[in-house]
């Protein structure tokens, strides 16, 4: 792993929706420039900035048509130099989306690749996968037929915009599958790295890689057969770029992390799971809506269902890789309005004190809300109303751009009293600047970063969740209750940082209703 990884909190970009300047709805390279004194003001030293490549944009450039040339929309390959320079300049480092798995059907690839005559596909016959008869099936997988000359159909990755590519079977049954060291398979492979060095070559510093774990077909469960890929391309990448960082979406750290060499793995929202019980786990029904969420002052209170999962996965991959947790991403719905802003800062403070390495949502810093029914923007749905436009001040469009309101590429969100970065930062006492608390106090102390222990001392339904950093411990109460940890703290351990009010008295932890310590 990197080393400049372990003391990183990184900041999610929706390109789209973070700063327009040139008056035209949507945000661009420009905007992010100009608000990279920002982003390194919350303490954040690296970027992940969402696909920025040239694309139909069916879903929300996850379809990509040129992994060479970014979109017009956002500015010029030259453009996006500048910004990996303007952001060097200020210590922060930038992630790219690859998008590995699939291209958009506009992909000069696939176009080749759907010629009739094997002749007439320029050398890209089996980078998709194609079955070998117009009207024949893919054993369960989704596909399209009927859109090219070519006789066959073929496979699909996610929308059906998005043909997979090809890197092959694990165990090919059928003459049309091949596998994963057949030489167009391999040919897949060596194209996304050399996609990879192209854009690391030009100043990018790594990627977040999309559906990372869906490469090979009908791979094993413990897909060891994406996990080979991964490691013939970090193999080609990582020795002329030592330094550049990779994280997966795979949610599966095991695997990602101990097998196939990823840096990071984004601990994601699958239901039920470790992560959802934290701040996810809530149900709409007819006369209401139950929210069970640990972070919920009423929610059921029970952290061991958050470290009952997490915690053999972090001391299965501890010193191979990080888990990364998030709080949110361009996918699930923002946690505002569902949590309050006590609750945001009660999640944020713990998010920002676990090991791994976290990530922010745009936004999320000052509790942007989740827009419901918000209309679909290219291939959005639900996922709309978490990709509305950032909210910097209280002039039009709430600062991110001067275009008419009607031509925004998602409305702003309406509500009188929407948070704004430009109000948050007058107030010490807003959700901003206790990001900003929390990403110094992180900053400071070795102990709470990625690498430093991890121990828990107190997880019961009834006490603080209290957990140990190295020299330090860190407690939170999520309860509306005050409550106290019966810990056993050396007499002279003093709180260092508090949410709420938070004392030590003979070793014992006496933390108020809602609140969150670091001790030391
Ligand atoms: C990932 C992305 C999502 C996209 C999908 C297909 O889950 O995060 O936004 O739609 O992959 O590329
Ligand atoms: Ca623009």
């Amino acid at each position: 792993m990197p080393a400049w990884l372990k003391d990183t909190v990184f900041y999610e970009i929706y390109p789209q929706s973070f700063n327009d300047t040139n008056g035209d709805g949507i945000g661009d390279f420009q905007g992010i420039i100009e608000k990279l004194d920002y982003i390194k003001s919350l303490g954040a030293s690296a970027l992940w900035i969402n696909p920025c490549f040239d694309s139909p944009f069916k879903d929300a450039g996850y379809d990509v048509r040129d992994y060479r040339k970014v979109a017009p929309r956002y500015g010029t390959n030259e453009d996006l130099y500048r910004l990996f320079d303007e952001a060097h300049k200020r210590g922060i480092r930038v992630l790219l989306d690859l998008v590995p798995g699939h291209t958009s059907e506009e992909h000069e690839w696939f176009r080749a690749s759907g010629q009739e005559l094997p002749e007439e596909r320029g050398g890209y016959s089996d980078r998709f996968i194609w079955s070998d008869f117009w009207i024949r099936g893919m054993q369960g997988h989704p596909y399209i037929g009927g859109e090219c000359p070519r006789n066959g159909v073929y496979m699909l990755n996610f929308f059906k915009c998005q043909p997979a590519l090809n890197y092959g079977f694990l165990h090919p049954t059928e003459n049309w599958q091949m596998p994963i060291d057949a030489p167009a398979a391999v040919a897949t492979r060596d194209a996304m790295a050399d996609v990879c060095l192209f854009w690391l070559s030009h100043g990018a510093d790594g990627f977040r890689v999309d559906m990372a774990n869906s490469l090979v077909k009908d791979d094993d469960e413990n897909k060891s057969g994406t996990c080979e890929v991964w490691r013939y391309i970090f193999a080609k990448v990582r020795p002329q770029y030592p330094d550049c960082a990779f994280v997966s979406e795979w949610n599966g750290p095991e695997q990602s992390l101990n097998n196939a060499g990823f840096d990071m793995d984004f601990y994601l929202d699958w239901m039920g799971n470790g992560y959802n019980s934290l701040v996810r786990d809530y149900e709409a029904h007819p006369d209401g809506q139950t929210d069970d969420s640990y972070f919920r002052a009423a929610g059921n209170g029970d952290i061991r269902r958050f470290l009952d999962e997490y915690l053999p996965r972090y001391e299965a991959t501890k010193g191979r890789g990080y888990i990364s947790m998030l709080t949110c991403n361009h996918d699930t719905p923002r946690l505002a309005p569902r949590l309050s802003v006590r609750e945001l800062k009660l999640y944020d403070a713990f998010l920002l004190t676990m090991p791994g390495v976290p990530f922010i949502y745009y936004g999320d810093e000052i509790g942007m809300r989740y827009i419901a029914g918000q209309k679909t923007v290219e291939g959005g749905y639900t996922r709309t109303g978490s990709r509305t436009p950032m909210q910097w001040d209280g002039t039009k469009n709430l600062g991110f751009s001067d275009a008419d309101p009607e031509k925004l590429y998602i409305p702003v969100d309406s509500d009188k009293n929407a948070p704004t970065v430009e109000a948050q930062e007058k107030d010490p006492e807003s959700l901003l600047s206790t990001v900003r608390a929390l990403t110094a106090l992180r900053r400071t102390h070795e102990d709470l970063q990625a690498d430093g222990s991890f121990k828990v001392m107190i997880a019961d339904k009834y006490q603080p969740f209290v957990y140990r950093r190295g020299s330090l411990t860190a407690a939170v109460n999520v309860k509306t209750e005050a409550r106290t940890a019966k810990t056993a703290l050396p007499a002279e351990q003093q709180v260092l940082y508090s949410i709420g009010d938070v004392s030590v008295e003979d070793g014992k932890i006496i933390m108020g209703p809602q609140s969150f310590a670091v001790i030391g």
